[in-house]
């Protein structure tokens, strides 16, 4: 593959653009590292590529959000922009422009490609029946109409399928259904929807589906989907939608992942204006430049059938590859917002490096669509070992000796046996390379890991702290760190896309320019290095408990307490003197009114507390023991800096016994509590009088 590296290719390359109505969570950021190191891989070959990304900002969903939250959808959206760019940057994802699809160039391709599509005949027009909300005059996407399901009666399900026995069914289907947005019953209307006859695309499809642009187990998947033949896809929404309006018709808007993937496009085009890049030569019919795209695997059907056909059919290029990755699970699970897995990237930055994740991320990811588990614990042994343990530990341990009795000077020149060990070193380059091309990152961590084994191998054997007590061996001393440091080069180069902060730290301290693949054929003979610096810090498991109980607490009721004041030596609890102080509080706005029905679902109970005691692990938990007649409970509650345990025991209090309970780092919670207050010391549990029976409902 050295031709590889002789002629720069041009390369395009994207990840899926995320939605403008949430948070970037750890699940999201599967995708964009993994997509990440790629471009980074890629561009440290001295290849031309480009990444580009955007946030998906029309649709439904988006318009509701607005709405609810009083304000447009372009505030929102230009909000959600702006927090997810600093998500991305906190995990150092490097994108070379971030757009919006709700953008003037968005706007240009969606309708240039839809006119191309109808001026050769693939758009239809057809009449057919949506559920329609008569309150609020819109018609209403599947999700958002809720009922019981037809088959098992499971009550609130959606209008798509059943989330409790499975089943898929139309709105129409749902017995007693409702509106989610209003709470209207929908009623049936007609409307004529536009159609991109997909159809006229199944040889194309069949063919290109089996070129190899697709992992084999995807082609196998599609490969059904065109055995049952392609129908033809609804492309338009009716007003009142958020998105572009179909030049043309009146009230009709593109669907929202009409325009999506031509986001793609769009991003790349506003890139080519500011740097000077030929936007045709990577887009046009028969372009040489390579585009790839990367994607969650719940996507597929979008970028290996619609949008291949959308893009042929108007006389574009088709992408050389879609790669696809599978789901990530926490601890085996699905990420859970009760069991505080469902872990925003923003608190993930307030407790941990991210070059942690995108290493643990490294560790796990194959070219294979199969899911990936972030395991809490083996991520912290991994990183520790690894990282921390293998690879940094050899600078640490080489360049003080360098600095203090070389004047920071290596070898000028070594023995053979250093010369054999370092070659053995920079062979590997075109093999981890190639891991790197086939996205088999796992694998590549894999073999950097054995060749840090050896390089601390040689350096135990050299013992360079032993040399340096004994008279007459400098030689010997100088060769064994010089060997060392250069052997945490290589490692620290073929690292680089993976850890990118800590490699620009390494390029400060070694006293590089920068991370060319190919700068490792060459040793640092006679170079010049500076003072070593901490690099990469040991990954505490008890920041990942404050994470997991960051994440918990910031959506579930009276855990949710903010942080109290750090080191406030104020007493806890004193009610009277709070009192006394009398200071306006900030009071949460009124939530969303609900019905009787939904309020009776809350078990309520009066609650003795037989004993607390504090999690010594964690900063806001106390343990309580809840007696509630009938059994008693355990539950962690989030108000250790409001209440000394010993003065709760014995009292009343209110809990909710019929909360699904959750695994917490230190037990199983089995309940909630109900506080009030800001937090911190502020926070003061509901206490009934004296009288009341532990047990007894609260209605
Ligand atoms: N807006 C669409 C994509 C349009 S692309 C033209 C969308 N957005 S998303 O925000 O829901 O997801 C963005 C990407 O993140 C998708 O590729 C999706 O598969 C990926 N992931 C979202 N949650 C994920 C996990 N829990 N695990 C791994 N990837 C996940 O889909
Ligand atoms: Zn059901």
């Amino acid at each position: 593959m050295s031709d590889l590296q002789s002629t720069p290719r041009k390369i395009l390359i994207t990840s899926a653009l995320p939605y403008a109505n949430g948070p970037i969570h750890l699940g999201h950021l599967v995708e964009y590292i993994q997509t990440d190191i790629w471009s980074r891989f890629q561009k440290m070959r001295g290849h031309q590529c480009t990444y580009v990304c955007a946030d998906d900002a029309h649709g439904t969903p988006i318009m509701l959000r607005a709405q609810a939250e009083g304000i447009t959808p372009e505030e929102l959206i230009a909000k959600s922009s702006e927090e997810h760019q600093a998500d991305f940057a906190g995990f150092n994802i490097q994108f070379d422009h971030y757009h919006s699809t709700n953008s003037p160039e968005n706007k240009y391709f969606a309708e240039y490609i839809y006119n191309q599509l109808n001026a050769k005949g693939y758009i239809s027009r057809k009449t057919i029946t949506q559920s329609y909300d008569p309150e609020k005059e819109m018609f209403l996407p599947d999700r958002f109409v809720k009922g019981t399901c037809p088959k098992c009666k499971a009550e609130d399900q959606y209008g798509d399928n059943c989330e409790v026995c499975g089943a898929t069914y139309s709105p129409t289907d749902l017995i007693n259904p409702k509106s989610a947005v209003s709470g209207a019953t929908p009623i049936e209307k007609e409307t004529d929807h536009l159609f991109f006859e997909l159809g006229q695309f199944e040889d194309m499809l069949k063919e290109w589906t089996r070129a190899g642009h697709l992992q084999p187990q995807i082609a196998n998947k599609l490969d059904e989907w065109l055995e049952t033949g392609l129908r033809g896809w609804d492309i338009s929404r009716d007003a009142p939608y958020f998105g572009f309006e179909i030049p043309g018709e009146k009230d009709k808007f593109f669907y929202v992942w009409l325009d999506a993937p031509i986001g793609y496009m769009s991003s790349f085009k506003a890139y080519c204006d500011k740097s000077g890049l030929d936007f045709d030569e990577y887009w046009k019919e028969g372009s040489k430049a390579e585009l790839y795209h990367f994607i969650g695997k719940d996507i597929i059907n979008f970028h290996a059938l619609f949008w291949p056909a959308m893009l042929s059919g108007a006389g574009f290029r088709t992408p050389d590859a879609v790669y696809a990755h599978g789901f990530l699970t926490v601890d085996g699970q699905k990420m859970s917002k009760s069991r505080g897995t469902f872990i925003m990237a923003k608190t993930y930055l307030e407790h941990l490096n991210p070059e942690y994740l995108r290493y643990y991320y490294a560790a796990k990811l194959s070219g294979r669509i199969d899911d990936i588990d972030l395991n809490l614990e083996d991520f912290a042994q991994r990183v520790n070992s690894d990282l921390v343990g293998k690879v940094v530990n050899i600078a640490s341990r080489c360049a003080g000796f360098v600095v203090k009795k070389f004047d920071g000077k290596l070898a000028t020149s070594w023995s053979a046996d250093a010369e054999a060990l370092y070659q053995s070193f920079a062979d590997k380059s075109e093999d981890i390379a190639n891991l790197y091309e086939q996205r088999e990152y796992g694998h590549a961590m894999r073999e950097i890991m054995t060749l840090a084994d050896k390089a601390n191998e040689y350096i135990a054997e050299t013992a360079p702290w032993v040399l340096a007590k004994e008279e007459g061996k400098e030689a010997e001393l100088l060769e064994s760190v010089s060997v060392g440091i250069n052997l945490f080069r290589v490692l620290m180069s073929y690292l680089a896309p993976v850890i990118p902060e800590t490699a620009d730290k390494s390029k400060a301290f070694l006293n590089l320019e920068a991370w060319n693949w190919n700068d490792v054929k060459q040793p640092l003979m006679g170079h010049e290095i500076t003072k070593f610096k901490a690099l990469l810090t040991r990954l505490e498991m008890l920041a990942i408990e404050k994470m997991v109980e960051a994440s918990a607490d910031s959506l579930s009721g009276a855990s949710s307490v903010p942080d109290g004041k750090k080191g406030d030596k104020k007493p806890k609890k004193d009610a009277a003197k709070r009192a006394e102080s009398n200071q306006p509080a900030e009071l949460e706005p009124i939530a969303e009114e609900i019905t009787i029905d939904d309020f009776v679902k809350i078990d309520l109970r009066i609650a003795k507390i037989v004993n607390a005691e504090a999690v010594p692990e964690a900063k806001k938990l106390l343990k309580l023991t809840l007696d509630i007649g009938l059994e008693q409970r355990q539950v962690f509650a989030g108000i250790k800096s409001a209440y000394e345990p010993e003065d709760l025991i014995g009292k009343l209090t209110v809990m909710v016994a019929n909360l699904a309970p959750r695994k917490m780092r230190f037990g199983m919670s089995e309940g909630m509590v109900l506080a009030a207050g800001p937090g911190g010391s502020d926070l003061y549990i509901l206490s009934p009088d004296d009288g009341a029976i532990p047990g007894q409902r609260v209605k």
